[in-house]
């Protein structure tokens, strides 16, 4: 936990915090990936998953397949691409942010076959055939996931930047057996992720309220 002295001063009442939310909602946050679509370009995104890749990939490249977020993608990536770029530049699924790029902060946490993995780390062409789940693919029907609903309810972030892997992990970690409810163990298993802001108290009450109504997201 962060020293509280190193935390930003906290709004007093709702109406201070209206304006940060509302940034948060239409801006870069990990719960404003449900509002997505307003502010990227939908042709811009469709172009980038539906542009037809050639009969055989270029030299260096290889044809990988994804699900992702419930949306099968044929895409030609460079031998050595990284999945967080491919999501990011190739899909625009911007959710997913780049913090550190070395597996240090979890800014860029995202589920493979319902597995928390860094993106940053991690090769595209391993992952062909694989599930992948991003915070834009947790939203359903217009309704916010359970854990994203928590994090709003609970203030859990002030920046925005690290929430959405927050979140990714937390939703992983609330659907993992193995690891125990107490909020030791949470804190254990979410240290993976860092907040350059320190809303680790609000992060862990969010995710403790939002156990059990947690389904499975691969
Ligand atoms: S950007 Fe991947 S761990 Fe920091
Ligand atoms: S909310 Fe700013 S880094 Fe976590």
């Amino acid at each position: 936990m962060s020293d509280p002295k190193n935390r930003l001063p906290m709004p007093q009442d709702e109406t201070a915090v209206a304006p940060r939310r509302n940034f948060l909602k239409f801006g870069a946050s990990g719960i404003a990936a449900v509002t997505l679509s307003h502010w990227i370009p939908p042709s811009a995104a469709e172009a980038a998953s539906q542009a037809p890749e050639p009969a055989t990939p270029a030299t260096g490249h290889q044809r990988i397949r994804l699900e992702v977020n419930g949306q099968s993608h044929a895409l030609d990536v460079p031998n050595n691409a990284v999945l967080l770029d491919v999501l990011r530049d190739r899909l625009q699924l911007t959710g997913s942010k780049k913090g550190c790029d070395h597996g240090q902060c979890g800014a860029c946490t995202v589920l493979v076959n319902g597995v928390a993995i860094n993106a940053c780390l991690s090769i595209a062409v391993q992952h062909d055939g694989d599930t992948i789940t991003t915070i834009e693919g947790l939203a359903e029907n217009g309704q916010l996931h359970p854990v994203q609903q928590a994090f709003w309810d609970h203030d859990a972030y002030q920046c925005g930047y690290c929430t959405s892997g927050q979140i990714m992990s937390a939703v992983a970690i609330l659907n993992d057996p193995n690891i125990p409810a107490d909020d030791a163990s949470v804190r254990e298993a979410m240290s993976g992720n860092i907040c350059r802001c320190g809303a680790y108290k609000n992060i862990l009450a969010a995710v403790q309220s939002a156990r059990g109504k947690v389904g499975r997201a691969s």
